[in-house]
């Protein structure tokens, strides 16, 4: 076998947690119309890698890094011209375009976390059970739900927001997904096996 040379990228840091978000965003996704606490659980550990991640963007090893992948307007539309006359520039760490897809990500999730302890909130459970904008919503129109078995407005409202979150948010994972193939396809290399084993071929 041809000798290759391998340049680490992504730590076990990021790698740890790209394929546990991927497992519980999608576990979470489809239990989200059931009791069980399975959903919450789920959304409970999201909430904790998340927390890991944007600490670890500060701190964490050189790729893992905000400051290595948040790049200006010049590099974002170099980036994606210099793909589109397929001769794309190559980076060790997240491209320009990819970076910004990151980023919108996790602010997503974030927004997917924060509307999800508002509903549990709603409901009586979780931190946010009885904080003030949950109560302030809650007190508007309330009282003829108390008992009635029915979700209450407040509820009814964070759900529509954590229900629109979510389905945003699948909607920019498939094009992370279509992302992360076709850049693999021109840049000839595997990215998908660099985030499962940390390496990629020094060029
Ligand atoms: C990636 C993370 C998450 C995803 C993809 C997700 C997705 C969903 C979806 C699709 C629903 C159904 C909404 C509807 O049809 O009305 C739902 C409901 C719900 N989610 Fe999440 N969720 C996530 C995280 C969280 C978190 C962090 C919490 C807070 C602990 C949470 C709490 C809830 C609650 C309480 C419901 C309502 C369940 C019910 O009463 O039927 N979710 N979620
Ligand atoms: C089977 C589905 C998925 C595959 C194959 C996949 C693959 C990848 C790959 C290869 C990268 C590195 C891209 C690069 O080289 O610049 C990456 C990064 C990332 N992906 Fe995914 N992904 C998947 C699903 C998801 C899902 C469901 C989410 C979140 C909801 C997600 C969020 C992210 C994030 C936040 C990063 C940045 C990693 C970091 O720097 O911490 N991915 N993904």
């Amino acid at each position: 076998m041809e000798h290759e040379e391998l340049i680490k990228v992504w730590d076990i840091g990021v790698r740890v947690f790209h394929w546990s978000l991927v497992v519980l965003f999608f576990i979470a996704y489809f239990t989200g119309e059931d009791d069980s606490l399975v959903h919450i659980y789920a959304g409970y550990a999201i909430i904790g890698l998340l927390a890991f991640r944007i600490v670890w963007g500060f701190i964490g090893t050189r790729h893992a890094r905000f400051s290595d992948f948040i790049y200006g307007r010049a590099a974002v539309l170099g980036y994606a011209s210099s793909l589109i006359r397929r001769r794309p520039i190559h980076y060790a760490g997240h491209n320009p375009v990819g970076g910004l897809m990151v980023i919108l990500l996790l602010v997503l999730l974030v927004g997917i976390s924060w509307s999800g302890l508002e509903v549990y909130g709603a409901q009586g459970h979780g931190p946010l059970a009885g904080n003030s904008m949950t109560m302030i919503s809650t007190a508007v129109a309330d009282d003829d739900h108390e008992g009635s078995g029915k979700d209450s407005p407040a509820e009814k409202f964070w759900e529509e927001i954590h229900e629109a979150f979510s389905n945003v948010t699948l909607f920019f994972v498939l094009i992370h997904f279509s992302g992360v193939i076709v850049t693999s396809l021109v840049h000839r290399e595997n990215l998908i096996r660099a985030m499962i084993t940390g390496y990629k071929q020094k060029r």
